[in-house]
């Protein structure tokens, strides 16, 4: 998908194979996890899982991206600090920090497509806004917001629900995740948005902007 959508950026490209690279290892580290505790997965079954999805526009599957890689790394992070024994704990805290430095490389391309087209930035905000808005029992990352998602082509779709619902109970557990969005909205804004409801506010600012130009 990602080949296919950004084709003419070369370095988008270069960077998208190492990313799935780490995302393989992190595949291949789960499964032999679960191979040591006796849960086999056959290879035959995975071709299942796989989705082609439609053509979409590049901005917003990369802001989609940065807000799911910091979304992940909390839910890594939070099950790396609970998770029932060591080496569970150490294999999700090694995911969560990978997460972030996918994250902080989507980050760049984010500054980078904004630097040369600055007309993007009403739908990266858009997009931001929109993959803040997560709940626990629909939490929104990559794998469960298309139809039909990976997500919920598992034998048990509501996994990933009680997961969160047990490592990550309440609300407000977002915080990190939210500061960490804003923070990047704010640089690419060039103005300050502290809170779900500053970025609202901003959007519509710039979407007058962007309407009067038109004009
Ligand atoms: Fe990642």
């Amino acid at each position: 998908m990602f080949l296919r959508d950004f084709y003419a950026d070369i370095d988008f490209c270069s960077f998208i194979s190492v990313w799935f690279y780490e995302e393989m290892k992190h595949h291949l580290v789960l499964r032999k996890y679960l191979e040591r505790v006796g849960e086999v997965i056959e290879e035959a079954e995975l071709p299942r899982l796989r989705l082609s999805f439609a053509e979409g526009p590049a901005i917003e599957t990369l802001t989609m991206h940065y807000c799911g890689e910091q979304r992940l790394a909390h839910w890594y992070t939070a099950f790396s600090a609970n998770a029932p024994e060591p080496v569970l704990r150490q294999i999700f805290k090694v995911l969560a920090a990978d997460e972030l430095r996918h994250g902080a490389a989507y980050a760049k391309y984010l500054r980078k497509a904004v630097r040369n087209k600055p007309e993007v930035l009403p739908a990266i905000l858009r997009m931001a806004l929109w993959m803040i808005r997560t709940t626990n029992d629909n939490p929104k990352h990559p794998t469960t917001i298309t139809e039909p998602s990976v997500v919920s082509l598992l034998e048990d779709p509501h996994y990933i629900r009680r997961m969160l619902n047990m490592y990550l109970p309440g609300r407000d557990h977002e915080a990190p995740v939210q500061r960490r969005i804003l923070a990047l909205m704010s640089e690419l804004s060039g103005t300050k948005l502290s809170s779900v409801r500053d970025l609202l506010s901003h959007i519509r600012v710039v979407e007058g902007t962007a309407a009067a130009v038109a004009v």
